[in-house]
């Protein structure tokens, strides 16, 4: 089943999200309706808030983005490593490497792309659909999406990196998204 999108401006987007156990409803109708959303709205990652639960789940999907890569593309990212994985429980240890610029955009926040700096690599502790327990280091445009993912769980956004002057620039956009006033071609939950 295809799920609404939390848009900005809802407190849900703001909540610092819990843990879950593995007697949590029915998970796997959740994560099977979480994927579905996703590639229903051509994301590459999607989490539990933007479906409007406040629990520590995320998940990414750098498969399809890699396989597009084009020739610059290749040489830009050469070992990139793309994932198709559920994230639960999920701690950030550490960003390491380089400050890196990439283009990003949200499916809370349509028709906003801004270039955000993150580092290169990403430390993180999670458990997978199973509860079976991970720790791994991720690079590359895979670690941007954790990334991006990862601060939705905190109750941040990538707009949140923006200067006051982007900020400002922005704000009539944001302003009208949390007011509904944008168009998308997936379902979105507005919260006035
Ligand atoms: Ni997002």
């Amino acid at each position: 089943m295809i799920l609404p999108i939390v848009a900005y401006g809802s407190p849900m987007l703001r909540k610092v999200c819990d843990d879950i156990t593995p007697d949590y409803g029915d998970l796997k109708k959740l994560l099977d309706d979480m994927w579905e959303t996703l590639y229903n709205s051509n994301g590459v990652g999607l989490a539990a808030p933007q479906i409007n639960k406040p629990i520590r789940l995320f998940l990414v999907d750098t498969v399809q983005i890699v396989a597009d890569f084009n020739e610059e593309d290749k040489k830009e990212y050469p070992n990139e490593e793309p994932i198709k994985q559920v994230f639960i429980n999920a701690r950030k240890i550490e960003d390491t490497g380089d400050m890196w610029t990439y283009n990003e955009g949200c499916l809370s926040i349509p028709k906003v792309r801004e270039d955000i700096r993150r580092q290169q690599k990403v430390r993180i502790a999670y458990m997978d659909e199973n509860f079976k327990e991970h720790e791994a280091v991720f690079h590359g445009i895979t670690a941007r999406v954790i990334q991006h993912e990862y601060d939705h769980i905190e109750g941040k956004l990538f707009i949140d990196y923006l200067s006051p002057l982007k900020k400002r620039l922005a704000k009539k956009k944001l302003d009208d998204i949390s007011k509904g006033k944008v168009r998308t071609d997936y379902r979105m939950l507005f919260s006035k």
